[in-house]
């Protein structure tokens, strides 16, 4: 019994010294583990007498239980006073600044895009789409682009490699191609915008590869160019949010519009910044003209029975002008400094009646 009693002291000694919880286990399997001190005396039970098995297998539990009890009690001591150590030395100051998070935004280019729509919606324009990667006969064939036409170069066309039947697909030029697929697929008359991405192989200060453009169309028996103008002048008044728009229709020519004309805008620049409405300069904002009726034909459209006119413009040329961007190659640099300063906030669409911007 003594034995037992000095074993079960001495085990307790090594617990209460035990200083931290690695410790604390190296006892535990020490006295307790499979062979540890207490199992050990366990196994002994087998080869005593028989009458005395009981009562020494009685004792050495009584010495097991005892150990555990002291044990847990030490583990929970030990365990309250790592907590409260990391309690203190993981203290939070509420009173430091926080670290700044990385903020997204809305970009330039894609909050003008969403404020085109915007007015345009909310003059009775539905929103057309189509694909990035285009063919000759939309891009430029049903546009009345003439086989070996030199706009077909002018238009810096990126070309894919030639498939098995040598047809080679293109990334489009411009959005006109989505005025061709609506055309096709539906019946006039037609009232529509089409946003999207276009290409050309080109980079400077004013281009880069990629672009921004929302055609507009309009198709039906009595579209006339004194509804494109009014149009024009009615999105750009709302879109510089000013009263005095004074346009200009200034010659051109597209393959697709019969008579076309690029649109300027009376404008000022004071201090380098920009004022739509009056002034002495002119702001060129976009192409527009009549439907050449060979594009209707193309799509399967009566030129006797339906005309109508179309524009195009730059969408990110449009944000640059509104949000005093300089240079177009920052907008595409994917830099979050630049999209910080020049960013929207996500969480507030524009909209005609609550203001666009
Ligand atoms: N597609 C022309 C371009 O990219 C822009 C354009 C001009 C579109 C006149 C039109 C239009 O629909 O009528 O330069």
């Amino acid at each position: 019994m003594t034995a037992y009693t000095d074993l079960q002291h001495e085990i307790e000694a090594e617990i209460k010294a035990a200083a931290d919880l690695s410790a604390l286990d190296a006892v535990r399997v020490s006295a307790l583990g499979k062979t540890g001190r207490i199992s050990g005396l366990l196994k002994t039970l087998g080869s005593l007498p028989p009458e005395e098995r009981k009562s020494t297998g009685a004792a050495i539990n009584a010495v097991r239980d005892a150990v555990t009890t002291v044990l847990e009690a030490r583990k929970a001591e030990l365990e309250a006073a790592h907590l409260a150590q990391r309690l203190e030395k993981e203290r939070v100051d509420l009173s430091l600044p926080a670290a700044r998070r990385p903020r997204g935004g809305v970009h330039p280019t894609m909050q003008v895009m969403d404020e085109i729509v915007a007015i345009f919606a909310e003059m009775g324009f539905a929103v057309a789409e189509g694909p990035d990667i285009e063919d000759d006969f939309h891009n430029f064939t049903a546009l009345n682009f003439p086989e070996k036409h030199p706009a077909r170069e002018m238009h810096d066309t990126f070309f894919f490699n030639p498939d098995e039947n040598g047809v080679r697909k293109l990334l489009r030029t411009h959005t006109s191609p989505v005025q061709i697929r609506t055309m096709v697929a539906g019946k006039p008359p037609f009232r529509l915008i089409a946003p999207g991405r276009v290409f050309r192989c080109d980079s400077d200060q004013t281009h880069t590869p990629m672009f921004h453009q929302v055609e507009g169309l309009v198709i039906d028996k009595g579209a006339h160019m004194g509804q494109l103008k009014w149009v024009l002048e009615t999105f750009i008044s709302r879109f510089f949010e000013t009263d005095s728009v004074t346009t200009q229709f200034r010659p051109h020519h597209f393959p697709f519009t019969e008579p076309s004309a690029e649109m300027d805008v009376r404008c000022s620049w004071e201090k380098g910044e920009l004022k739509v409405g009056t002034g002495e300069s002119w702001l060129e904002i976009l192409g527009c003209g009549m439907v050449h009726p060979n594009v209707l034909k193309a799509c399967g459209i009566d030129p006797d029975e339906y005309q109508g006119f179309a524009w195009g413009m730059g969408v990110d040329r449009l944000a640059m002008l509104k949000y005093g961007v300089p240079d177009l190659r920052d907008m595409f640099a994917a830099d979050t400094r630049w999209l910080a300063h020049y960013g929207f906030s996500g969480f507030v669409a524009p909209n005609p009646a609550s203001g666009l911007s």
